[in-house]
């Protein structure tokens, strides 16, 4: 049976996203949004090119949830993005209520999708998302690990000057400064980076990739980065429906892995047809840890903000 996948936000990140999904012909897509006419003629112009891109994907859009019913998956990139300046944590009052309506609209029509979550500040926007739908914890994941480790990835395999193909790298932590790049279980066909590089080298690298949103931000302006978040979400989307399998680092929601309860944090998971389908515990040394936890309490610090905006 063919699968479907809603994406609503039809902006920079969602209209991406259903492009990609659409040529890799996953699934089909419906595009929603609040602004009329905009999923629809993004959704038009998508099925226009589908003679040339050479897929047969359904597309659509719409202003209203009936036509995402029964969606195996629904991307909710909805909100506002950043603007130079301005922290994830900014856009919290803002993409809470956005977050809170949209949620309630997905679930009364696809009561069995598993959400993944895009939308900024994204630890906390999964709180609000497992809130209101009331889903189980597997089938609320929010996308941040893929897309931060991606960027690890790119900026290792240039400073080494090797394909990106080769570099395989881990961050965890919550999708903002505190995330955790983990060197040691970052490799180059195999090789921990910490065998190739310099610890001054690594740190750099890693500090860049903590700045990630905020270096795309500072260029572009007017918004933020969407090529890497729309590829970071779609490749979730494949593993979840392909049943693939496969371990990527997502915000999950822990209770009591890595010695965090009650709170959504990046960790590496299995995706499969079922969402998290497991949380993978890694031996992580006693500094790495501290890292983890640190990260873990500005996670828990902003959701706690959340609760009185
Ligand atoms: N329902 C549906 N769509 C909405 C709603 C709503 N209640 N509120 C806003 N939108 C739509 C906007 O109309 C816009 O088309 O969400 C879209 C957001 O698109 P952009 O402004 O282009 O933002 P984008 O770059 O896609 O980022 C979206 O993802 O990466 C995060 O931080 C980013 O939170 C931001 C989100």
């Amino acid at each position: 049976m063919v699968k479907k996948v809603t994406v609503v936000g039809a902006g920079n990140v969602g209209a991406t996203a259903a492009q990609r999904l659409a040529e890799k012909e996953l699934c089909d897509v419906v595009l929603i949004d609040i602004i009329e006419g905009i999923p629809q003629g993004k959704a038009l112009d998508l099925a226009e090119a589908a003679p040339i891109e050479k897929h047969d994907a359904h597309l659509a859009g719409a202003n209203n949830y009936e036509a995402s019913a029964n969606s195996d998956i629904v991307i909710i990139t909805a909100g506002i993005p950043r603007k130079p300046g301005m922290s994830r944590d900014n856009l919290l009052a803002t993409n809470k209520g956005i977050i809170k309506s949209v949620t309630k609209e997905v679930i009364k029509y696809s009561p069995k999708a598993i959400l993944i979550i895009v939308s900024n500040p994204l630890d906390a926007m999964c709180h609000v998302a497992m809130e209101e739908s009331g889903f189980p914890k597997q089938r609320v994941i929010g996308m941040a690990g893929v897309l931060d480790s991606a960027r690890f990835r790119a900026f290792i395999a240039e400073e080494l000057n090797v394909s990106v193909e080769n570099i395989q790298a881990l961050v965890l932590g919550g999708h903002g400064d505190t995330m955790v790049p983990l060197p040691r279980f970052s490799t180059v066909a195999g090789v921990p980076i910490t065998e190739l590089m310099s610890a001054k080298r690594i740190e750099k690298l890693a500090t860049r990739t903590r700045n990630g949103g905020a270096e795309i931000v500072g260029l572009l302006k007017t918004g933020s980065a969407y090529y890497a978040p729309a590829s970071a979400a779609v490749e979730m989307a494949e593993s979840i429906l392909k049943d693939k399998k496969k371990i990527l680092p997502c915000a999950a929601y822990l209770e009591g892995e890595y010695g965090i309860s009650g709170l959504f944090v990046g960790v590496p998971v299995k995706l499969g047809k079922n969402g998290v389908e497991e949380i993978i515990s890694l031996n992580l040394t006693a500094e790495e840890k501290k890292a983890l936890l640190k990260s873990a309490v500005a996670v828990q610090e902003l959701v706690d903000a959340m609760k009185k905006v």
